[in-house]
């Protein structure tokens, strides 16, 4: 039996990938390629030394989910594939509830077809809202503040219902905070198609000059710097988060969050200097508005995943920065 893996090709996606084939898992993988490039599925393959299934399919078609799951005997659903721009999702929310919601809704119906009753989902910490307080556990209040949020939490209630009508139906929602770095090998990492809209990849372009120069969005929020603060997790730790989430869905039924992040607060100057100092390199920066809808901070109580799951983040935000700038310069982004 295989886990097929939607959306694979991208940044989350392709690192769990190389942890899952690592782990001797058998997978299936899926990218209509959006905003990823086929080159990631050869460098899962190059990278973990193992091959694989995989398919250029969209999720929304019902002919490519049936041709998947008829050719394969698929035992659970890693579900990444989805549209994650929030700004765009506000200027083309159709575009957001159409393929966000409407290809879950085909994955789902191919997973009900064929007797599949295990998925981990990739939530977003954006189902929390705008937190009134920090940090955040699973028992928060649940908001969306775009159609994008929207969107991670309207699938989280889909699966809420399909785990209520099928008690053996099993789902882990995997609430992500801030995803950066990349694969220590350096051969892999974020590679967004098209104009970066988070930090990381911003910075990054920044360094290699594509971008003249970063804009620090507001610096006069209630926090010890002035900057936003968020919880930056390495990649790598994060696909490993989806390793203890597969091992769970396996035993357990229901439908249950998770929140995965390391717990801890880095603002955004804490970010532009880390970086600075562990690649000895300059960001040029100015300090700028506000961005909307941006909280002022956000970071999480990772203990749930630790308690049931067996997982904790291990590396720290020295690593995050040094992977995230080694991969650029290796692959001469
Ligand atoms: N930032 C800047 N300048 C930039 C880009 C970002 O100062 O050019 C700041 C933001 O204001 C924020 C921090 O860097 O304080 C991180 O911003 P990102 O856009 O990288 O990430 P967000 O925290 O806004 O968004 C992330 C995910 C979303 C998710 C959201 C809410 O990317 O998918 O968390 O949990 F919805």
């Amino acid at each position: 039996m295989a886990i097929l893996v939607t959306g694979g090709a991208g940044y989350i996606g392709s690192h769990t990938c190389i942890e899952l084939l690592k782990a001797g898992e058998d997978i299936v993988v899926m990218d209509n390629f959006y905003n990823s490039k086929p080159k990631a599925v050869e460098l899962i393959k190059e990278i973990s030394g193992k091959d694989f299934r995989f398919y250029e399919a969209d999720m929304c078609s019902e002919a490519d989910m049936e041709k998947i799951f008829s050719e394969n005997d698929i035992e659970a659903v890693i579900h990444f594939a989805g549209y994650k721009a929030v700004a765009e999702s506000v200027r083309e929310p159709l575009k957001y509830y159409k393929n966000n919601l409407g290809g879950t809704f085909t994955v789902l119906e191919a997973m009900k077809k064929h007797g599949c009753k295990k998925i981990i989902f990739s939530s977003s910490a954006t189902v929390y809202g705008m937190p009134e307080k920090v940090p955040v556990d699973e028992t928060f209040p649940l908001s969306a503040i775009n159609p994008y949020g929207e969107t991670k939490l309207t699938i989280e209630d889909m699966l809420r219902a399909v785990c209520k009508a099928d008690k053996d139906f099993s789902a882990a929602l995997l609430r992500y905070f801030n995803p950066i770095g990349a694969n220590e090998c350096g051969k892999i990492g974020e590679d967004p198609n098209g104009i970066p809209n988070n930090l990381m990849p911003i910075i990054i372009n920044v360094c290699t000059g594509k971008q003249e120069k970063l804009t620090v969005f507001g610096k006069d929020y209630p926090t010890p710097d002035g900057t936003c603060v968020r919880d930056y997790i390495h990649v790598v730790d994060l696909a490993l988060g989806h390793l203890a989430a597969l091992k769970y869905v396996r035993t357990e039924t229901g439908a249950e969050p998770f929140n995965l992040g390391t717990g801890k607060g880095y603002s955004v100057l804490d970010i532009i200097n880390t970086f600075e100092r562990v690649n000895d390199i300059k960001i040029p920066y100015v300090i700028g508005e506000r961005r909307p809808g941006d909280a002022a901070e956000c970071y999480s109580v990772p203990d749930k995943a630790y308690k049931k799951l067996g997982w904790k983040a291990e590396r720290g935000l020295e690593q995050m920065c040094r992977d995230a700038w080694n991969f650029v310069k290796n692959s001469g982004k």
